[in-house]
């Protein structure tokens, strides 16, 4: 079926549509209505179908000719390892992880914390709760106590799973003193920690609250797949909004695993048993779906490495994996791209190794800007493909769709819609615009499967977020346009989003820490344009009392507090103390200007700014 057959076919008769996907999995019991609107007004798809997503994506290829494949690679180049797991020792290992669990007393739809490196087992303990049917929730390692604080409160775990440490490239970071310190901060102190000693650095216990994860396993009796419900939880990702608390996504069982199988032929063109590596981290959604599920759901073997684009140990990581795993495609964001250009410009270290086996390279997380696409396209001479998504929906929501027609690559345009998502281009008062023009992205309900279904604990939230700006939308909070052919362009976020080296944060969330420094009166914080990793936060800061202020040391301490309470990965290191904010009459802090006028772009000084020498004031300054 061509592209535009199949794409009609699913907005005309989603339930047709996505029914027939979802046939090809092995439900313990298939749902009796394919898509149901719940008492408040919410769409579900598969809601009482009887399934588990681990069932799926483990035991029924051990039950159906994989056992010996292998699943999963584990390539650590910052501890010099290698394992492989067939799908029967992956089996075993996350039965007795599930085992584990339920020993500490976590049964279906309790909350599991992971906070783990990229090690096996984080992809064990994910595979663990979603036996269980318990719910996981992952927190990316790079995030510092308040930020684990904040989604153990939310999440109210039974349970939490980490490790001595992560590492960074050669840095040991220690993380049990980040857990320490987030329980001692959190309101909800989980029943149990289960630590998982890694060489590298030995974590202190507590009595009584941590268990060593190896004494814990030792103990513990293999577990059973439990059914659950099409429309149950399978994990919680926490995601930056526009203010301080972060978003916690929900994912349902059914409907992801529908979406993950049908993206791993529709849109990556793979076959099982083939070697799928999305080099990402399973703290962020592409490393849910694409490190874990969609490829273990397919029958494929996944890579998950523990290292980074250069310096573990050069720009050549890459394609060192690629050959020896014999990697079909590659996914991650284009900043890892980026940093290996800048290292390796004319790819001399990729020419060491026999990249044959390399078919596609994908791109998500930002935009691939066109000196990255064309430097990628000229190296490797593979399609390189653009797609567009999001935590929101765990699964591209524009792509080239390779797996089903061969779709010519414009630069800078992430192609077109993903079968299921009716994207449309709307002004700020809801008016459909035409092609070429530029406004609000937003789809139109229903979404399809694998989009959440709610906030975590605050379905009003998922309302007024997503579906109230538009009625009969979802609020996507990218802008963009279609062009004549119908690709579309992804712009940029419309919010307080930022995206920093592919990993997603909030300004407002920034701007609220910088507001608690005593000295600082009032600030704006925005991403400006960084040409490694892609957007930078900047902090504009008007100071309380400037008399005796040293503006250097305030903007030290406050780039000491960003870190302490985002962490590392919030990477807010640069700040200008200025007079005063550009605002409009009503008050409104002119951050969009701020940000042209920073990147150097033309910008129009709005007709209701209150005092355009403010502006002027901070262009001298920069
Ligand atoms: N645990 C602890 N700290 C972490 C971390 C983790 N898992 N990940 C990142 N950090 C730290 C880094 O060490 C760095 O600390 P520093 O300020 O002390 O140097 C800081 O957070 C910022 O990290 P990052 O933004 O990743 O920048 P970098 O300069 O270390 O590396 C890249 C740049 C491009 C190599 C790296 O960002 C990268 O590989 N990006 C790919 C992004 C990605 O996979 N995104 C997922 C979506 S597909
Ligand atoms: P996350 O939820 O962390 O995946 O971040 C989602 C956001 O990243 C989107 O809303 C976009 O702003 C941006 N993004 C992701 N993929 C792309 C892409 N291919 N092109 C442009 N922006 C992207």
């Amino acid at each position: 079926m061509s592209y535009k057959e199949e794409y009609q076919a699913s907005i005309d008769n989603p339930e047709a549509f996505w029914a027939e996907k979802a046939a090809v999995l092995d439900w313990y019991k298939p749902a009796s209505r394919v898509l149901s609107r719940d008492e408040h007004g919410i769409d579900h798809w598969f809601a009482d179908g009887e399934l588990n997503t681990c069932h799926l994506a483990i035991d029924y290829h051990v039950e159906n000719g994989r056992a010996d494949q292998t699943a999963v690679i584990y390539d650590s180049p910052v501890t010099n390892q290698q394992q492989k797991y067939s799908y029967l020792e992956l089996r075993d290992q996350i039965a007795l992880c599930a085992g584990m669990l339920k020993q500490c007393g976590v049964e279906k739809g309790d909350r599991v914390v992971i906070y783990l490196p990229m090690i096996p087992e984080a992809l064990i303990s994910m595979l663990a709760c979603a036996r269980l049917g318990a719910v996981h929730s992952v927190v990316f390692g790079g995030f510092a106590p308040p930020e684990l604080a904040v989604r153990l409160d939310d999440a109210t775990p039974k349970v939490l799973l980490t490790a001595s440490c992560g590492i960074e490239i050669n840095r040991v970071i220690e993380y049990k003193p980040i857990v320490d310190a987030a329980i001692e901060l959190a309101n909800h102190k989980p029943d149990a920690c289960v630590v998982l000693q890694r060489p590298q650095a030995e974590a202190s216990m507590q009595a009584g609250r941590d268990l060593d994860w190896h004494e814990a396993l030792a103990g513990a009796e293999p577990a059973a797949c439990v059914p659950v419900k099409g429309s149950d939880p399978l994990y919680i990702l926490y995601t930056s909004g526009t203010t301080g608390k972060p978003k916690g996504v929900v994912r349902e069982n059914g409907g992801h695993a529908v979406a993950m199988k049908y993206s791993m032929t529709a849109i990556y063109d793979f076959e099982p048993g083939e070697v799928y590596w999305a080099a990402s981290d399973v703290g962020w959604v592409v490393g849910h779906s694409y490190i874990v599920y969609a490829p273990l759901i397919h029958g494929c073997t996944t890579v998950l490495y523990e290292g980074k684009p250069i310096m573990t140990p050069d720009a050549g990581a890459f394609w060192r994996v690629i050959s020896e795993h014999g990697v079909k495609a590659l996914f991650t964001a284009p900043t890892a791209f980026r940093a290996i250009k800048k290292e390796d410009p004319e790819a001399k270290l990729a020419g060491q190794y026999d990249l044959s086996c390399l078919k596609t390279i994908f791109a998500a997380g930002e935009r691939l800007d066109p000196p990255t696409y064309e430097w990628l396209a000229q190296t490797f001479k593979v399609p390189v493909l653009d797609h567009w998504w999001q935590t929101e929906t765990g699964w591209a929501i524009a792509a080239n769709m390779h797996g089903l027609e061969s779709m010519p690559v414009k630069s800078g345009s992430s192609t077109v819609p993903v079968p299921g998502f009716a994207i449309e281009i709307l002004d700020e008062a809801g008016n459909q615009l035409g092609t070429n023009e530029q406004g609000f992205i937003a789809i139109k309900l229903p979404l399809p499967p694998s989009c959440l279904t709610s906030i975590w604990g605050d379905a009003e939230r998922f309302k007024s977020a997503y579906l109230e700006t538009y009625p009969g939308y979802f609020t996507t909070g990218d802008g963009g346009y279609f062009d004549d052919d119908g690709y579309l362009y992804i712009m940029g976020r419309v919010d307080d989003v930022i995206n920093v080296a592919g990993h997603r944060l909030s300004t407002g969330e920034m701007e609220e820490i910088v507001g608690k420094h005593p000295m600082v009166a009032e600030c704006a914080v925005i991403g400006r344009r960084d040409e490694l990793k892609g957007q930078l936060p900047m902090g504009f800061i008007v100071l309380k009392n400037t008399e005796g202020a040293e503006p250097e040391q305030v903007v030290t301490e406050l780039v000491s507090m960003v870190r302490q309470d985002i962490g590392a990965v919030a990477a807010f290191k640069e700040a200008l103390v200025v007079a005063r904010l550009p605002k409009t009459r009503s008050g409104k802090i002119l951050r969009k200007t701020l940000r042209s006028m920073v990147d150097g772009d033309d910008y129009v000084v709005p007709s209701t700014i209150e005092d355009p020498a403010a502006l002027d004031e901070i262009k001298a300054q920069l």
